[in-house]
């Protein structure tokens, strides 16, 4: 393929360490070879095992899968509640445990043991009942990563309603377009969060959603979190007052293993949001069995990831995977740099943390501000480092096993979806040679293959990213457009899961995913359409065309390039490029504001009128911005001279 094609020549290999893998839940690369071969002799059989060693079941389950391409369902038959699993068969043994440690931005600790995090959960879910939520409604989250987040997401899963948590960084606009759409009936938020030393408005903007037009959002339930109790409106409830009032008596409701569970939303190729389905029992437990083999977590362990629970890692990762496992999970409110570049580091060191799992791009930029400031800390507790959301590049690899790890902690890359529910792709530290900038191997059960454009495998060399069975935490379906997750997923290759990344398989076997074939792009961690920006821009009154495509950027791993056809009427200015910028912001979230905007006479198009994103691509990457426009011009020209689309 010709855009996929990589010139990475990386030889290093880096064994587990003995006495890591000696002590390891999965010891050894023959141990990790016969559960992928339990797996594939008999899909069935393995995964009833590993969901009976992973869940309580009210119900046992009966047919383990139903196939019918492109729909699974898992566990057919089997109920549970994933709060349950989370909270109450931990408490015979663990009731005084810590569940939830946490730090605020501005620096104040919280603990929650697995008790406390009980009756708070069951507080809440008696509340949202009596607000009227009932089993398979809708429930919105709009909250910071404080443990109200946690018990939010909790309180919904203990009495069925699905939950759909939009992240905190997201806009008065991009909370209404999610909420709206899921038909939510009740709104979880706070008065506000720290970061970066700010407070983010989250009340205002979850008001400004509402007086846009959510016309099933029926209550506000309102966290305060900062000093000033803020001042309610009509169908605003005061989170405290309404748990007060509630018995911390909260029975489960136990609910198919197919019972939506959630419902989070993440960018595809076009200006839509896409709902993303996950269901009880599939998620929960392959949530449940890669947090422990891919985290290795033991007894006593603290495990911090720093994802926000905005994020489908801050779903299985902060939230449900940790506590399935009764571990305690490390929360941190803010930014990682405030109120300075040791921020991490002074909390792994506070807090004791054995496990951390976080972003390449906060490893780049760490490595950027410079090895004093995790010098200036002890972090002898850590034992593995975790990475996700984007390819890491082998020299941040690297750092972040010789400064963070000290050389002595395996580094697992861990490859995976909003989509795939849990990591598919990764090491599992104590069997897994790694080698820098690879995600390595598939996890037992998974069967992922690259394919070339005829749909041929490709043994090595590189092609389109496929998982060829399906797996438990597979998405079900994109929330009210069956036919979009027909299309998204599974039009490709009839039967084979799709996932939008091209990856390269090495002579061993080894996994090395590239980054996306399609239009979205992954900017310092975070999923974006192209075209959720190109929609946005086109909003704004003096715009009349606009195509977005990414920039390899050495930090954020890709930049936004906007180009921008203005009315006939508009100048272009730096001063409305700035404008410009801040209209993206502010419809969709700071973090999708652009990196670099330029205007241009027309954009470059093939003859039916497509724009012609590869040569925009190359054109963004080229460093004369001003050269660039007269490039778009003639680039224009040899465009409507080809015959054939791009
Ligand atoms: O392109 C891949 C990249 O992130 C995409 C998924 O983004 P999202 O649904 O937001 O989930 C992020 C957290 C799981 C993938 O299609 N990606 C994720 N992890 C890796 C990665 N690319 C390379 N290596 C990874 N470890």
């Amino acid at each position: 393929m010709s855009d996929i094609s990589t010139v990475l020549q990386e030889h290093r290999v880096f064994a587990p360490p003995p006495d890591f893998a000696k002590k390891a839940h999965i010891g050894s690369l023959e141990q990790y070879r016969a559960l992928c071969a339990e797996a594939a002799a008999d899909g069935d059989a393995f995964w009833a095992a590993r969901a009976k060693e992973e869940l309580h079941w009210q119900t046992p389950f009966g047919q383990v899968l139903d196939w019918k391409p492109p729909h699974a369902r898992w566990f057919l038959g089997g109920t549970t509640n994933l709060a349950f699993n989370c909270l109450d068969r931990h408490l015979p043994k663990r009731a005084a445990q810590e569940a939830i440690r946490f730090e605020g931005e501005p620096g104040e600790v919280r603990v929650l043991t697995y008790q406390q995090l009980f009756e708070q959960v069951c507080r809440l879910a008696n509340a949202l009942k009596a607000l009227g939520v009932k089993a398979g409604d809708r429930v919105g989250i709009y909250l910071p990563m404080v443990p109200e987040a946690a018990i939010a997401m909790l309180a919904c899963a203990r009495i069925g309603a699905v939950h759909s948590v939009v992240f905190g960084g997201f806009s008065a606009e991009a909370l209404r377009d999610r909420l709206a759409d899921a038909g939510a009936t009740v709104l979880l938020t706070a008065d506000g969060g720290y970061r970066k030393g700010a407070v983010v408005p989250l009340l205002a903007n979850a008001r400004a959603a509402k007086a846009a037009g959510i016309p099933t959002l029926q209550h506000t339930v309102v966290f305060q979190r900062l000093p000033q109790a803020p001042a309610l409106v009509a169908g605003e409830h005061d989170w405290a007052a309404l748990c007060a009032r509630a018995s911390a008596d909260c029975p489960p409701t136990w609910v198919d293993s197919e019972h939506p569970l959630f419902i989070l939303y993440t960018s595809g190729s076009t200006g839509k949001p896409k709902g993303v389905l996950h269901t009880t029992g599939g998620y929960s437990v392959w949530a449940s069995l890669t947090t422990r083999w891919v985290f290795d977590l033991h007894e006593g362990d603290r495990y911090f990831c720093t994802a926000d629970v905005g994020w489908v890692t801050g779903h299985s990762y902060v939230v449900y995977g940790p506590l399935l496992n009764g571990t305690t999970t490390v929360i941190y409110e803010g930014a990682p740099t405030t109120p300075g570049p040791d921020r991490l580091w002074q909390l792994i060191a506070a807090h004791q943390v054995n496990v951390f799992y976080t972003a390449p791009t906060a490893i780049r930029a760490f490595m950027r501000l410079g090895d004093e400031h995790p010098r200036k800390h002890d972090l002898s507790s850590l034992r593995l480092l975790g990475s996700v959301g984007e390819p890491i590049n082998p020299e941040a690899w690297m750092w972040y096993r010789d400064v963070i790890g000290q050389g002595r902690c395996p580094v697992v890359d861990t490859w995976w979806q909003t989509e795939t529910g849990g990591i598919l792709i990764s090491p599992l530290p104590g069997a897994t040679p790694t080698k820098p900038g690879s995600a390595t191997l598939p996890l037992p059960g998974i069967f992922p293959e690259v394919l070339d454009q005829k749909g041929n495998r490709v043994e090595v060399g590189a092609g389109k990213l496929f998982v060829t069975r399906p797996w438990p935490s597979m998405l079900r379906t994109v929330w009210g457009d069956d036919e979009r997750f027909q299309k998204t997923y599974f039009a490709e290759r009839p039967g084979l899961y799709f996932t939008g990344d091209g990856a390269r398989r090495d002579a061993d076997g080894y996994f090395w995913v590239i980054g996306r074939v399609d239009d979205v792009v992954n900017v310092a961690g975070h999923r974006l359409g192209t075209a959720e920006i190109e929609s946005a821009l086109v909003s704004h009154g003096k715009v009349a065309e606009a195509a977005v495509v990414g920039r390899p950027d050495a930090l954020k791993g890709t930049a936004l390039v906007c180009f921008v056809t203005v009315k006939a009427s508009v100048e272009p200015s730096e001063a409305l490029a700035a404008e410009l910028k801040a209209h993206v912001a502010k419809e969709i979230g700071a973090f999708a504001r652009p990196d670099d905007l330029r205007f241009a006479a027309a954009l470059p198009k093939t003859r039916s009128g497509k724009i012609m994103r590869r040569l925009l691509r190359d054109v963004a990457a080229g460093q004369d911005s001003k050269q660039d426009t007269t490039t778009l011009e003639d680039l224009s020209v040899l465009a409507a001279l080809r015959q054939d689309d791009e």
